[in-house]
C-alpha cells in the first residue's frame, strides 16, 4: 500500500454506490495498465465494504485456479469458507444413542469441510452445486446484520474458458453470479485486471456487457500526482521538501502513473540523501527507469517486432490508441521494407501475447505498458547516437 492513496475518491464513491443496489444488477471491473494502482485500490475497497456491513472474500486469480470448472468452484468455496465458518445451518437430524433415544436438532458451522461436503453431495452440474452452496450461505446470513458478500478477484484477466478441453470456468463464474443475483441474493463480483479483462468476459458471455460497471483507472491528474508525491513526505516528516519545480519535473517524468511516481520519488530521495544536491537529475532518472522497468520487456521483443514498435512510437496517437492500417501507412514512410497488413496483424497478435500491446473492444490497439512510446523514442535516439 502507498503511504497515501491519491486521487481515487471518485472510484471509491462509485463502489459505495454499487453496494447500495438491491437487487444487484451491476458488478464492478477495475481495469488499467500495469502499475496504475488496481491492486491497492482493491485493497482500499475492502474496509469500505466492511464499514457498509458487507463481507469480503477473494484472492488473486492465478491461471491454475481457473483451469477447470471444478477448480474455480473450489477456489470460490475456499475463499467463501473463511467468511462462512462463523455462520451455522441446521444440521441433518441425528439419532443420539443413550438412555432416552431422542432426536437432537443440531446446528453446524459452515466450515470449509462442511461447505465442500455440501457441494459434493449436491446433484447436478458444477454450476448447480455452487449455486446451491451460495443459496445456503445466503440463508444462513439472514440472521446476521450483513448486507451481502463482495467476491473480489485480482488478476482476473488470467481467467479463460478452454473449449478444447470442454472446460468453461469463466462462463461458469458469470452464469452462477448472474443467477444468484437474479434471485435477489446480494453477492457482488469485483474483478480487477489488465485491459483485456472486459473483452474476455464479453467474449465468454455477451450479457457481461450489462452485468459490469467498468472503471478504467488512468494516470493521476496533476493535483493527485502532487498529493502522491508530497503527502508521504509530509507525513513522514522528511527533512527534504521538494520545490514546486521539482514536483513538476517528477510529474513530467512519470506521466502521473502511480508506480512510476513511487519509483522516481524513491530514487530522488536516495540521491538527495547521498549527494545533498536538491535538483532533479532527469536524465539519470529516466536511464534508471529504462533499465529497471522497460528494458526487460524490450529485450523480449524480436528485431522485427522492435521495428514495428518503433513505427508505432512515431504515430501521433501512440499514447492513446492506434490501428494496423496506421502502422502499415507509417512503415511505408520510414522503412525500406514496409510491413504488409497481414504481417502487422500477425505481429500485433504476438505482441499482445507477450503483454506489450492489447486490443480494445473496438479493434484498436494500445500499449499495455504505460509510457512505452516515450521509452521507445529514447531507445531510438540512443541507437542513432551510438
Ligand atoms: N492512487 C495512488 N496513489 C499513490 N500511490 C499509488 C496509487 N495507486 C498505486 N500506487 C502505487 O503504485 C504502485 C502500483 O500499484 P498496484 O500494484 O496497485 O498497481 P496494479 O495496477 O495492480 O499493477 P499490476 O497491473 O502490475 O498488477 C504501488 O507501489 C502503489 O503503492
Ligand atoms: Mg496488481
Amino acid at each position: 500500500m502507498p503511504p497515501h492513496l491519491a486521487g481515487r475518491e471518485g472510484e471509491i464513491k462509485e463502489f459505495r454506490e454499487l453496494l447500495k443496489q438491491d437487487p444487484i444488477l451491476r458488478n464492478l471491473i477495475l481495469t488499467g495498465l500495469r502499475g496504475v494502482g488496481k491492486t491497492v485500490l482493491l485493497d482500499t475497497l475492502r474496509p469500505v465494504a466492511i464499514q457498509e456491513q458487507w463481507g469480503w472474500v477473494g484472492t488473486d486469480l492465478s491461471e491454475s485456479a481457473s483451469i477447470t470448472e471444478d477448480r474455480i468452484a473450489i477456489r470460490i468455496l475456499t475463499d467463501l469458507s473463511v467468511y462462512t465458518s462463523d455462520l451455522t445451518i441446521a444440521a441433518k437430524t441425528r439419532q443420539i444413542a443413550g438412555f432416552h433415544r431422542e432426536d437432537q436438532p443440531a446446528r453446524e458451522a459452515l466450515t470449509h469441510q462442511v461447505i465442500l461436503r455440501i457441494f459434493n453431495e449436491t446433484p447436478g452440474l458444477i454450476a448447480d452445486k455452487l449455486k446451491h452452496v451460495l443459496e445456503l450461505v445466503w440463508g444462513a446470513m439472514q440472521s446476521h446484520d450483513q448486507r451481502g458478500i463482495v467476491f473480489a478477484y485480482d488478476e482476473a484477466q488470467n481467467m479463460a474458458d478452454h473449449a478444447e478441453k470442454n472446460e468453461f470456468p469463466l462462463s461458469l463464474l458469470l452464469d452462477v453470479f448472474q443467477s444468484v443475483q437474479r434471485k435477489g441474493m446480494r453477492f457482488i463480483l469485483v474483478l480487477t485486471g489488465l485491459p483485456t479483462l472486459f473483452s474476455k468476459l464479453v467474449e465468454a458471455r455477451t450479457y457481461s456487457e450489462r452485468m459490469f460497471h467498468v472503471v478504467f483507472l488512468d494516470h493521476l491528474e496533476a493535483a493527485a500526482s502532487r498529493e502522491a508525491i508530497l503527502v508521504p513526505i509530509r507525513e513522514a516528516k522528511c527533512p527534504f521538501q521538494p520545490t514546486d519545480q521539482a514536483v513538476g519535473a517528477i510529474i513530467k517524468i512519470t506521466g502521473g502513473y502511480p508506480y512510476f511516481i513511487q519509483f522516481v520519488c524513491k530514487e530522488v530521495y536516495d540521491i538527495w540523501l547521498r549527494v545533498g544536491n536538491r535538483s532533479i537529475p532527469i536524465a539519470e532518472l529516466l536511464a534508471k527507469l529504462d533499465v529497471d522497468f522497460f528494458s526487460a520487456r524490450w529485450a523480449k521483443a524480436t528485431d522485427r517486432q522492435r521495428d514495428l514498435l518503433r513505427i508505432v512510437a512515431q504515430l501521433p496517437t501512440c499514447d492513446a490508441e492506434f490501428t494496423g492500417l496506421e502502422i502499415v501507412a507509417c512503415s511505408k514512410q520510414f522503412l525500406r521494407k514496409p510491413f504488409s497488413s497481414s504481417h502487422v496483424n500477425q505481429m500485433l497478435g504476438s505482441l499482445q501475447d507477450s503483454g506489450l500491446v492489447y486490443k480494445n473492444r473496438h479493434g484498436k490497439y494500445s500499449f499495455a505498458v504505460p509510457l512505452l512510446g516515450q521509452f521507445i523514442k529514447r531507445q531510438t535516439e540512443q541507437d542513432l547516437t551510438t
